[in-house]
């Protein structure tokens, strides 16, 4: 415990505080005559920008939250001096030893074209020095399509990588060890299909499925949200997602069924906060939907993983990270008294802001992206992602997605900061950012109970139209140039295009007659089969089973499905003929 202090008493985030005796003599004595030789507004105003109390351009957040100029001892918070890091409320970290005793994981978010072409991406990366892999699939995949259905036309391989059945799985993996490489893969609606192609093909090369390590980002929620590639109404959703929780709880004990994200909320234009509050909160409407399942809450939270954005501003990226760890602490023991420790741990995995990346001036980007990958170690991240310097004009060239790579190696090798645990702990801005951040969370968490919970609040349109109004808010202050962009609204310059990856048409070609020879090789009769016992489970509410799982739970009929061979259209087909399709309310 630490010895009392004798600093002044210190003041709540969210009081506005009165300055002190000494701090009003400083004002007098000393800001006075340095503001009336050099006033504020003219600083950091290259080009005229006026930045006193009446224009938006007053000191603020990339989200628009004021910034005072200074901090001292007074803004700490009250209960500041007793944390440590691995210890709760964990605000300093999960681990005591921070970086000391493991770097994060450099998991660099990767595929593209075909899956014989990512393969070699993959050996490419981890050959670089990457210590995780992390699967992008293309937009068909993600949407449970095939890549010979009509609606895939131009968009087969260009996102991500091609996955069409177990066999393109068996492909993307091959000379891959599972069970000794941590993979995530970036999945939502269909997250349970490609799940079981990954689980079939570990089968495959004889792993254990207890010792398999990796993720799936399943959260459908912020599908809803903000990047909109849902397939079912939420609630058949929701169960699909709590039939990954329970099956992950006992068949895949070091899997991470979920990557509960803000990454996707935050490029949709919220601001930090609202980030940090709508997806603790996606966190919460999970952990709720498995209780009424009979799930019990250290059965799946310690298998509960984040996902959040790290963006320009670098104090407030920071200060939303430490935060959301003292949160995450606080609902599991105060909301659901998890028990657990490892149930108490809010771990993330970060990447650098993809709608920071500027298609303009795109070498300016390997500063941005080391700035936010900054920020995201010294707030703690588990995990990181580094975005290649080219990708606001396409997916990442080879010679980007090293440099971004070697982003992470600087800062872990040369930098110093991986040596400290927390070292920002204590700063008096940076602690008294991330009481306020605590604090305006607790705010939306009542506003969102008083909804009837995430789902409720969806299906009103209320996260989307907060982040609509963030979003327009801010172009706005870019526009007026409140907000300077490098490059963008300032300092512009003529300049040619670099080089990018281009992705063709030929993808599609090959993964369709990959699929014609499919469809003649295996058995038509065991596809149907499976695809029937998944429509008959898909049809029966889930009941709680002590020391088991539902009976109705679809992760045992997926798995029949992919190993049978039936493709990921076929499989989200019959998912869709039972549960329907979605459409949106429409914001006003
Ligand atoms: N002391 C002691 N133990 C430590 C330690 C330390 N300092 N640091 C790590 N460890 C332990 C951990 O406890 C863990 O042990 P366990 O296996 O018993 O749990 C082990 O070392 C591995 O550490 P982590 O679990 O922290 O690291 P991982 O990399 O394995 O997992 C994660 C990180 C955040 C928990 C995980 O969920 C993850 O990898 N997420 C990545 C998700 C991802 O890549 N998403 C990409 C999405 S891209 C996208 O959506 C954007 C696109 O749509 C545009």
């Amino acid at each position: 415990m630490a010895e009392t202090s004798s600093r002044p008493k210190h003041t709540k985030a969210h009081e506005v505080r009165k300055p002190s005796a000494e701090e009003l003599r400083w004002q007098q004595e000393t800001l006075a005559p340095a503001l009336s030789k050099m006033p504020e507004q003219a600083i950091g105003a290259p080009t005229g920008i006026n930045r006193d109390e009446q224009s938006g351009a007053r000191f603020t957040t990339v989200s628009g939250a004021e910034v005072r100029r200074l901090y001292t001892a007074a803004d700490l918070p009250a209960d500041f001096e007793d944390e440590l890091p691995g210890q709760p409320p964990y605000t300093r970290g999960i681990h005591p030893t921070g970086y000391r005793g493991r770097l994060w994981t450099m998991r660099q978010f990767s595929g593209f074209a075909s899956p014989e072409e990512t393969n070699l991406r993959y050996k490419y990366l981890l050959a670089s020095g990457g210590t995780g892999l992390s699967v992008a699939f293309d937009l068909p995949t993600l949407m449970g399509r095939d890549s010979d259905d009509a609606e895939s036309e131009g968009e087969v391989g260009k996102c991500g990588v091609a996955i069409d059945s177990l066999e393109d799985m068996e492909t993307l993996f091959s000379g891959i060890a599972l069970d000794r490489t941590s993979v995530s893969m970036t999945i939502n609606s269909p997250a349970g299909i490609l799940w079981a192609m990954y689980l079939a093909v570990a089968e495959k090369q004889g792993a254990n499925w207890a010792q398999l390590s990796g993720t799936l980002q399943n959260d459908i929620l912020k599908e809803y949200i903000a990047q909109k590639e849902y397939l079912y109404p939420p609630a058949p959703s929701m169960r699909l997602v709590v039939d990954t929780l329970e099956f992950g709880a006992h068949s895949t004990p070091r899997f991470n069924p979920i990557s509960i994200s803000g990454y996707h909320i935050r490029e949709a234009g919220s601001t930090a906060l609202q980030e940090l509050a709508f997806t603790l909160y996606d966190g919460v409407e999970y952990v709720e939907w498995a209780l009424r399942r009979g799930l019990s809450v250290d059965d799946f939270a310690p298998r509960l993983s984040f996902f959040f954005n790290s963006h320009n501003d670098f104090f407030e990226e920071i200060a939303k990270f430490r935060a959301a760890r003292k949160i995450w602490y606080r609902l599991m023991t105060e909301r659901f008294g998890a028990q657990n420790p490892r149930s108490q741990w809010m771990r993330f995995h970060t990447q650098t802001a993809g709608v920071s990346l500027t298609a303009q001036q795109p070498k300016n980007n390997i500063v941005r992206v080391a700035i936010q990958a900054l920020a995201a170690v010294l707030g703690g991240t588990q995990s990181l992602h580094t975005d290649g310097f080219d990708e606001a004009l396409a997916l990442p060239t080879e010679d980007a997605a090293r440099v971004a790579l070697r982003t992470q190696q600087i800062l872990a090798y040369e930098s110093g900061v991986a040596d400290v645990a927390d070292p920002l702990g204590g700063s008096y801005f940076v602690e008294s950012l991330t009481a306020e951040m605590e604090k305006n969370a607790f705010a939306y968490f009542e506003k969102l109970d008083a909804m009837g919970g995430m789902v409720k609040a969806i299906e009103h349109g209320f996260p989307q139209k907060e982040i609509a109004e963030a979003s327009y808010a801010y172009q706005r202050a870019v526009e007026a140039r409140e907000k300077i962009i490098v490059g963008v609204n300032d300092y512009r310059t003529d300049e040619k295009q670099p080089p990018i990856l281009y992705i063709g048409e030929s993808v599609r070609e090959m993964q369709t007659a990959k699929l014609k020879r499919l469809r003649s090789a295996r058995s038509n009769e065991a596809v149907e089969r499976s695809l029937n016992a998944l429509r008959r489970a898909a049809e029966q509410e889930p009941q709680a089973n002590r020391g088991g799982i539902s009976s109705a739970n679809t992760m045992p009929y997926l798995l029949d499905c992919v190993r049978a061979y039936a493709t990921v259209g076929e499989i989200a087909g019959a998912l869709e003929q039972v549960f329907g399709s979605y459409r949106e309310v429409s914001i006003a």
